[in-house]
């Protein structure tokens, strides 16, 4: 998909996508980056997203890890330089840090390409939030289940997200806000099962989905 016309009609990506393949040095990561982006082309798609919506969500996907795997010096320096504000519980659950480092990195380093729906989105791919807009949603879940991720649990998420998807008569909008849910279930469960912090974020981004589809 990412040699296709999409990309020549939007000649921004392939410049933010070649600036990050020479900040992702370690190709696993940038393999994961370009399947972010992949699936979120599919859902771009099945969710009826515009170009611009669409553009938008790609450049999420391809920022969405521009951060990932700083040490906590560098965490700590790009606080102070962009005022991130870290707390408490984003040191407690470390990779929030990346997430939000992220956003501010999409803000300043690449302002051009970016707006603040970008950049929230890039902020929320890790633990979700209150509020997330459909941009938001499709990056946090194509971050989990694209293809490359090697888990079981993401496989299996990723095989019966699509397959509801599918489902005759299905009401694509509440699939896709059930299958956050349960990504966030797995994702806390995991977390306590081996003794680290969840986030809480993470509740608010639960409590909020559920409202809204109650
Ligand atoms: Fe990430
Ligand atoms: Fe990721």
């Amino acid at each position: 998909m990412r040699d296709n016309d999409f990309w020549g009609r939007h000649p921004c990506l392939n410049t933010v996508k070649d600036e990050i393949s020479r900040r992702i040095s370690d190709s696993f990561r940038f393999e994961h980056t370009l399947a972010v982006n992949d699936e979120c082309l599919l859902l771009a798609d099945i969710f009826g997203l515009s170009d611009k919506e669409k553009t938008q969500l790609s450049l999420a996907a391809l920022l969405h890890d521009v951060a990932k795997g700083l040490s906590i010096d560098e965490f700590r320096a790009l606080d102070e330089k962009y005022r991130i504000g870290f707390t408490d519980d984003d040191f407690a659950s470390p990779a929030v840090l990346h997430a939000k480092a992220g956003a501010k990195i999409a803000e300043y380093e690449f302002s051009e390409y970016t707006d603040r729906d970008i950049c929230k989105a890039i902020r929320e791919h890790t633990t979700g939030d209150e509020n997330m807009s459909l941009i938001s949603k499709l990056l946090f879940i194509s971050d989990y289940i694209e293809p490359t991720r090697r888990w079981e649990i993401c496989q299996r998420t990723r095989e019966a997200f699509h397959s509801e998807l599918k489902a005759p008569g299905a009401d694509i909008f509440r699939v896709l806000d059930t299958s956050i849910i349960k990504i966030l279930d797995q994702t806390s469960a995991h977390l306590e099962e081996s003794g680290r912090a969840v986030h809480p974020d993470l509740f608010k981004c639960k409590d909020f989905i559920l409202k809204t589809i109650e």
